[in-house]
């Protein structure tokens, strides 16, 4: 194992936005590879809880109209931000794929749902790892119909599964700004 690299890469992952992404699209098979590592990703009690939905090509209209129809639905006319409105969509025309991340909570209920959401957590950072490998743009967003009941139907939820968020993933030129983060000895105690 290339311990150097694992660690570079972790390091040098940034999340990169769709404002960012040139239009070129990313190979489906790289998609595929995320979405296998996305897999791998641990969890409690063989659940496995994460679910994913692809959007790419006309895919990606269906989505922004479904982002749009949940904002216009959400706002009262007074409070409607034509930039926001317009923003949503051309986030998601601008990238080659999004990916809408699911959790399916357990028929049980045994596990924690706190652990199913942490699972999935896991799988995602297992894709945003797998793209920056591939020099693949992509960020988790929460916005728009995340966590709103909307998201239930239009992706067929049961009323105890949820919506977690959005995987936007593009092409990029350029080089990834350095990333910031306090230092990791303030975020530890050790007890021996
Ligand atoms: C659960 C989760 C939700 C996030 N939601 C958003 C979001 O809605 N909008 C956004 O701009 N960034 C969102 N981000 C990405 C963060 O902005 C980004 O990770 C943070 O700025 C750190 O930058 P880095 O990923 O380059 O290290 C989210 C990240 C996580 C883990």
């Amino acid at each position: 194992m290339d311990t150097t690299a694992v660690n570079h890469l972790i390091a040098s992952r940034r999340s990169v936005f769709p404002k960012q992404y040139n239009k070129v699209l990313v190979p489906d098979s790289i998609i595929h590879q995320m979405l296998e590592n996305a897999n791998w990703a641990p969890n409690h009690g063989h659940t496995e809880p994460w679910r994913f939905v692809v959007f790419t090509g006309t895919g990606l209209h269906r989505l922004a109209d479904f982002f749009q129809s949940v904002y216009l639905g959400s706002v009262a006319p007074e409070h409607f931000l034509k930039g926001k409105y317009e923003k949503q969509r051309n986030n998601i025309m601008q990238s080659s794929h999004v990916i809408a991340i699911l959790m399916k909570r357990q028929e049980t209920e045994k596990i924690p749902e706190v652990e199913e959401v942490c699972a999935v957590a896991c799988a995602v950072q297992n894709m945003l790892l797998t793209a920056a490998a591939y020099n693949i743009g992509c960020y988790w967003s929460t916005g728009g119909p995340t966590f709103k009941p909307e998201g239930k139907a239009f992706f067929n939820l049961d009323e105890n599964d949820k919506l977690l968020g959005f995987l936007y993933v593009g092409n990029f030129d350029g080089d990834l700004p350095l990333g910031n983060r306090k230092p990791i000895v303030d975020k530890i105690r050790w007890e021996r």
